[in-house]
């Protein structure tokens, strides 16, 4: 049968996984499935500022220069995750009292440095992540509360420049569906497009419940496409009350082939990246009380019928 990786290069787009460091270090297991069904990679955590930079002006690039250079030994393109965050801060960063004008420069360092190091191996950076609460307005965060949204554009402005062939996203969550949080995101796109600032593609992570992809996703979508954008699923993943029974696992495997068709089916679709490979190592189980198997495999590699599903999706 052809693998996901296969269907995916014959479509022209990108089937992804979140990668984990230390599987990717040590499981060959692990290795194997990411290098045969997936032609694009996400960092998981290695890439996030605290792991980066976790004192001031020291920086770890260790784990993140693996997974690039993987990458790159087994031809996946790389997508960059993530440069401003309200999430997984370093502690010097997070409560160093720092001004707006500090913190400006602090945003603008830590772009310039992170973008120029991987210029020209990363075909897509998450920029700007997770800054719209449920209700259309923005989330507090450090950016938002000292620099306001203007720092989304600077952000943009500052990625492309240190990396002008990056395309470059805003990533969220519960913007899948026609709601008030996606209106607002797609209000944003567009005032940041007729100002000319260098955005060029929307992530919809795509956290979902199982049975529960939202019927306006694909017109959603399009929507965003519609303004010139890339789409793209940048964190699929749909859990299941645990013990998961055979009937969920099959209505999960619908739901792949669905989330895959409602981004696949839109112009200007990239491809869709699932937050993980296997249930053994979902955040899911620890971040959702009572939830797991979120993923296309199971704990011990074997394909689930979320596979078969993905699988058709592409
Ligand atoms: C999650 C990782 O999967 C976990 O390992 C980590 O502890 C917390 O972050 N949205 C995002 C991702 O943009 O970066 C998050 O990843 C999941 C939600």
């Amino acid at each position: 049968a052809t693998t996901l990786r296969g269907h995916a290069d014959a479509r022209g787009v990108k089937i992804g996984a979140a990668v984990a460091d230390g599987p990717l270090q040590n499981e060959s297991a692990y290795t194997a499935v990411l290098d045969r069904e997936f032609n694009s990679v996400t960092a998981e955590n290695v890439m996030k500022w605290d792991a980066l930079e976790p004192s001031r002006g020291s920086y770890n690039w260790a784990a993140a220069d693996r997974l690039v250079a993987h990458a790159s030994a087994h031809k996946q393109g790389v997508r960059g995750h993530t440069l401003a965050w309200y999430s997984q801060l370093p502690s010097w960063l997070k409560n160093g009292n720092f001004s707006a004008s500090e913190l400006n420069t602090i945003l603008k360092k830590h772009i310039d440095t992170t973008v120029g190091r991987y210029k020209g191996k990363i075909y897509s950076w998450d920029v700007v992540n997770e800054t719209f609460n449920e209700d259309g307005s923005m989330r507090s965060s450090l950016w938002q509360n000292k620099l306001g949204t203007g720092y989304i554009a600077n952000a943009l402005r500052w990625t492309h420049a240190a990396d002008p062939a990056a395309k470059l996203y805003i990533n969220d969550y519960n913007i899948e569906a026609d709601n008030a949080k996606s209106d607002a995101l797609y209000a944003l796109a567009k005032q940041l497009l007729a100002d000319g600032v260098p955005l060029h593609g929307i992530g919809f992570q795509s956290h979902f419940v199982v049975g529960q992809v939202p019927s306006s996703m694909k017109a959603n979508l399009k929507r965003f496409s519609d303004l010139g954008l890339e789409v793209s699923i940048t964190e699929l993943d749909i859990r299941i009350p645990t013990p998961a029974s055979s009937t969920e696992l099959a209505q999960q495997s619908t739901d792949y082939k669905t989330a895959s068709e409602n981004c696949l089916g839109v112009p200007r679709c990239a491809g869709i990246t699932v937050w993980g490979i296997t249930d053994k190592y979902s955040w899911v189980p620890g971040t959702f009380n009572g939830y797991g198997a979120a993923l296309p495999y199971n704990e011990s590699y074997a394909a689930k019928p979320a596979y078969t599903g993905l699988s058709k999706g592409l």
